[in-house]
């Protein structure tokens, strides 16, 4: 038995030692004579095709009065690298190594609308996974804070629009053809892209689109338009309630019978106190607000309605 068991090991051990050597000679061949400052692609006049997507999708804030939201994603970069590419054949089929991202030519497709991404792994130990075809693909975990100019006229029964728009700094349409990367292939679950506990996750689709700028060269960008609705029932119950409920306290006010004796101080001081609710309930809209040019209908409605 113990015989068997050692033969069994040594085996194991025999193959996982031939698995590597080659994979060894694959990063070998990769790393000599490959330059990853340059394009790596044979006749420059034509684009290196790359894709971008991601994959899960968490809100973790949005900051009203910044206008900002900040969420926690996956971003899945792929492109076609033709100087990578090797002979499965001469290779033992290797198929795909996995090496470590520093090492070759990356496309530099970054968040234009982005203000701030924290990177859950640091420069060091992130990895790209090369394919014997020259496919290179890369999986970013992050944290990006995006800009996301509010419209709040329909607070709080609101339904907003973001962008979040992946586009190459240096390289136009003539050296990257960015496209939509195939989602199917990392098969998402319902519970991959999520709100939080006050925005609900309506869509969020990815489009491409081509502009030109001044000097003639054109660029391409994918933008992920992501809707979002507000869940009211905080604000019913912290905002509209309590509004509500002192607008009615104030109407009862009148009612009090008017004397010239104890009661009169009453109604008066009712009368104070309910403004002062009114001011707190204010103080916390005014908090949560871009101050913006529009107002919300609901704040309009406060104003202007008495007139
Ligand atoms: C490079 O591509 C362009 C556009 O397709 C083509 O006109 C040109 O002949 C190609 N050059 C070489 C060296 O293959
Ligand atoms: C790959 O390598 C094998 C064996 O070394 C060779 O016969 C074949 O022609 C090569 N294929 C290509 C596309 O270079
Ligand atoms: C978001 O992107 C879409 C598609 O590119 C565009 O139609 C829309 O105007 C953009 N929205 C904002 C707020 O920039
Ligand atoms: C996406 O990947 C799936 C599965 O690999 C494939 O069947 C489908 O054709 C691909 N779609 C596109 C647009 O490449």
């Amino acid at each position: 038995m113990a015989l068997q068991i050692f033969v069994c090991l040594y085996v194991i051990t025999l193959i996982i030692g031939v698995e590597s050597a080659n994979e060894f000679k694959v990063y070998k061949e990769l790393t000599t004579s490959y330059d990853k400052n340059i394009r790596p692609i044979h006749n420059t006049s034509l684009p290196t095709d790359a894709t971008v997507h991601i994959t899960y999708f968490t809100i973790l804030n949005i900051d009203q009065p910044a206008e900002t939201l900040r969420f926690m994603t996956e971003v899945v970069l792929t492109w076609h690298d033709e100087i990578v590419k090797w002979n499965r054949t001469a290779f033992a089929d290797i198929d795909s190594a996995i090496i470590p991202a520093s090492l070759l030519w990356k496309p530099d497709i970054i968040v234009t609308t982005s203000l701030k991404t924290d990177y859950m792994l640091p420069e060091e130990e992130r990895f790209v996974k090369v394919n014997g075809d020259g496919t290179v693909r890369s999986e970013t975990p992050c944290i990006i804070t995006n800009q996301c100019v509010l419209d709040i006229q329909n607070f709080p029964y609101d339904i907003q629009e973001c962008n979040i728009t992946f586009e190459s700094w240096v390289y136009d349409s003539s050296k990257i053809d960015l496209k939509i990367g195939n989602h199917s292939h990392d098969e998402l679950s319902s519970n991959d892209r999520k709100g939080n506990g006050e925005w609900t996750l309506l869509s969020m689709e990815p489009v491409v689109s081509h502009y030109n700028t001044v000097d003639g060269r054109n660029w391409v960008e994918v933008t992920y338009v992501v809707r979002l609705k507000r869940e009211p029932i905080y604000y019913t119950c912290v905002l509209l309630m309590p509004t509500f409920l002192s607008a009615t306290i104030c109407l009862l006010g009148l009612f009090v019978p008017a004397t010239n004796r104890g009661e009169r101080i009453e109604k008066v001081s009712m009368g104070l106190a309910t403004l002062l609710s009114m001011a707190v309930i204010l103080g916390i809209i005014a908090d949560e607000m871009p101050k913006t040019t529009t107002l919300p209908l609901l704040g309009t409605v406060i104003t202007y309605w008495p007139n």
